[in-house]
């Protein structure tokens, strides 16, 4: 290559690296946010500062939380301050310099004792806890039940004696937190158990485990405050009645299905049969139980069969726990049912204009969950609405 030749390829080079680069200047820088990013809860406020308040105060977003010094039980004082299982066997909540402790005595002699580290559950009807030993997490004997304001001994516990010995394992938190790494530890081939991060917990179930994960979006709209057409987020609008539904089944449609996978990851619009197996014969020929299985009690329904329209949001605000009560919830009834030929017999109860909920949807009692209260010959119930809406 000659000289002029030459200096023309060395020009036309830099006037490319030139061009390139202050198109590099110009553009926006690369976003650094991956699909997986999370941005947390407390970022969203500045941007969504009503549903950010509103959520504040839904049970989802307390259906866990650390225990911190003596506040176990939020707002209450239990009649007790122990459980006796037996004459001489009894089970105290105990102050110790590092916390509150459920300790165990025998005659006045002290047997085991666990500090309440982690309370599960918002405590709208009842707090069960867990306790670290390492990175187990064992079930305190102890439950504290809202409607006896007192302790109970934990569902499904052996009645004669405390048990310290029943661990919450990793499941519990995929309904009842939003994030947990563990790690499944093997001997010789075999299960030796389930081991937590506890660093990795994130208490409560947050925005992003509803939303998906945000880092994209937040990232954007902090960048592009002008936009105000949602970017990186899934648009609950766009989504099939399934998929609705599928976003809360994650968590609401029981506990005794085939899972293939952790359900941490899952976002809105994803096939839950990731998670999932469909079809379990066992799952299917069971009736559901009221307990944790509104997805499956609906379906049942000739509201939801017929209608063709009805998903969880059509009776609930997903951030908010409303106490508006019945009444309120009666009115999403009349919205579909304007005319009903309800019997004399029928419309001479007084609640027939104002309450449809307790004779279509009644308050049953769970089979899976019940409570032992101390000197009781009988458990407490646990009582929830039945989704199948039906004459009952
Ligand atoms: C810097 C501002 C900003 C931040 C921070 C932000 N968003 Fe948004 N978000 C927007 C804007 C703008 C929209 C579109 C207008 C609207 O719907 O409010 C939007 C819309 C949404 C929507 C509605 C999408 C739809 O269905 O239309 C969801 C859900 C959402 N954001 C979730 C989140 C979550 C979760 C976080 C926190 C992890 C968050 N946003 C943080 C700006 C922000
Ligand atoms: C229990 C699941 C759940 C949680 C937790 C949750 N959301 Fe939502 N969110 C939804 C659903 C479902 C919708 C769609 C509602 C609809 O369109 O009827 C929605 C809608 C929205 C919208 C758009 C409509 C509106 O109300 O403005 C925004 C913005 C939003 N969520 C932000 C948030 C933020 C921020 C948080 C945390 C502070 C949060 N969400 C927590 C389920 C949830
Ligand atoms: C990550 C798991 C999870 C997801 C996803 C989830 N929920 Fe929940 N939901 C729970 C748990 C756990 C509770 C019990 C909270 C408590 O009282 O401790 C609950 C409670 C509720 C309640 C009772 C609130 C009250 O105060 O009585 C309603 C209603 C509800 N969820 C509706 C929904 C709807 C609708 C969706 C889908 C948009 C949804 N949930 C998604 C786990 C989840
Ligand atoms: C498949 C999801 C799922 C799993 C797994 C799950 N829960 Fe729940 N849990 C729920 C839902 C949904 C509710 C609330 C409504 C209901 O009972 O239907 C709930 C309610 C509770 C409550 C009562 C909350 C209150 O304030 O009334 C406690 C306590 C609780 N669960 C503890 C646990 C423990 C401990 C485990 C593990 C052994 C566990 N849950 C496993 C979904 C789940
Ligand atoms: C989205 C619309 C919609 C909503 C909301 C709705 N329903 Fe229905 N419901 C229907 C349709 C459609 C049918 C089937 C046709 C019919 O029987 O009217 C039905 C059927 C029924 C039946 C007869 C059931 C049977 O097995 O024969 C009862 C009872 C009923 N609904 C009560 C209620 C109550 C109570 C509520 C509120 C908790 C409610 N519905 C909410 C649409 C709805
Ligand atoms: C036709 C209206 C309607 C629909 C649709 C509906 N719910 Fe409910 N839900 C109610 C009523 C009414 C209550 C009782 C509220 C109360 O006691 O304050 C309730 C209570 C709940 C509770 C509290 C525990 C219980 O079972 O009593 C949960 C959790 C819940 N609903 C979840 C869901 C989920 C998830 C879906 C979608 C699969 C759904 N609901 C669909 C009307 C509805
Ligand atoms: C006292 C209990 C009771 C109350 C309250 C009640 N129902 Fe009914 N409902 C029944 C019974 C029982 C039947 C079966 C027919 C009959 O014997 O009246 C029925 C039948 C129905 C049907 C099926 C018949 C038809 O017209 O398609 C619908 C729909 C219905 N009710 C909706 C409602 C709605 C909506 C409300 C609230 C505004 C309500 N019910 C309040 C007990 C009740």
């Amino acid at each position: 290559m000659k000289g002029k030749g030459r200096l023309l390829l060395i020009l036309s080079v830099i006037t490319v690296l030139v061009i390139t680069f202050s198109q590099c200047m110009d553009s926006e820088p690369k976003l650094t946010a991956t699909e997986t990013t999370r941005a947390g809860a407390a970022t969203c406020k500045q941007c969504h500062q009503k549903v950010y308040d509103n959520y504040l105060h839904d049970t989802h977003s307390i259906t866990s939380r650390p225990v911190k010094d003596d506040d176990i039980v939020k707002g209450d004082t239990p009649i007790s301050d122990f459980y006796p299982f037996t004459e001489h066997l009894k089970v105290a909540v105990e102050k110790r310099k590092d916390g509150m402790y459920q300790v165990a005595y025998f005659d006045g002699e002290e047997g085991m004792a666990r500090r309440f580290d982690i309370a599960l559950g918002s405590g709208k009807n009842v707090y069960t806890y867990g306790s670290w030993t390492g990175k187990i997490l064992y079930q305190l004997p102890l439950s504290y039940l809202r409607v006896a304001n007192n302790w109970v001994n934990s569902p499904k516990f052996p009645k004669d004696r405390p048990y310290y010995s029943q661990l919450i394992e990793p499941r519990c938190f995929e309904c009842h937190s939003s994030n947990l790494e563990y790690t499944a530890t093997q001997s010789g081939g075999l299960s030796t158990g389930l081991k937590m991060e506890e660093k990795s917990l994130i208490y409560g179930i947050d925005c992003e485990r509803c939303h998906g994960s945000a880092g994209q979006h937040v990232e954007f709209h902090i960048k592009n405050p002008e936009e105000k057409q949602s970017k990186y987020m899934v648009l609950y609008k766009s989504l099939t009645r399934k998929q609705k539904i599928d976003a809360c089944a994650v968590c609401h449609s029981g506990n005794s299905q085939h899972k293939l996978q952790p359900t941490f990851s899952y976002k809105p619009g994803e096939d839950l049969s990731n998670y999932y197996l469909p079809g379990n014969p066992a799952y299917e020929a069971t009736e559901p139980d009221v307990h944790g299985n509104q997805v499956h009690l609906m379906e049942k329904s000739q509201c939801f069969i017929q209608s063709k329209t009805m998903d969880c949001g059509t009776c609930h605000s997903p951030h908010e726990s409303k106490k508006e009560g019945l009444t309120v919830y009666s009115k999403k009834c009349i919205s579909c049912h304007a005319t009903i030929s309800h019997s004399e017999k029928t419309l001479a109860n007084a609640m027939v204009k104002t309450n449809c909920i307790d004779c279509h949807m009644p308050l049953q009692p769970s089979q899976l969950i019940s409570f032992q209260q101390a000197a009781q010959k009988d458990v407490t119930p646990y009582m929830l609405h039945n989704h199948r809406i039906a004459v009952y």
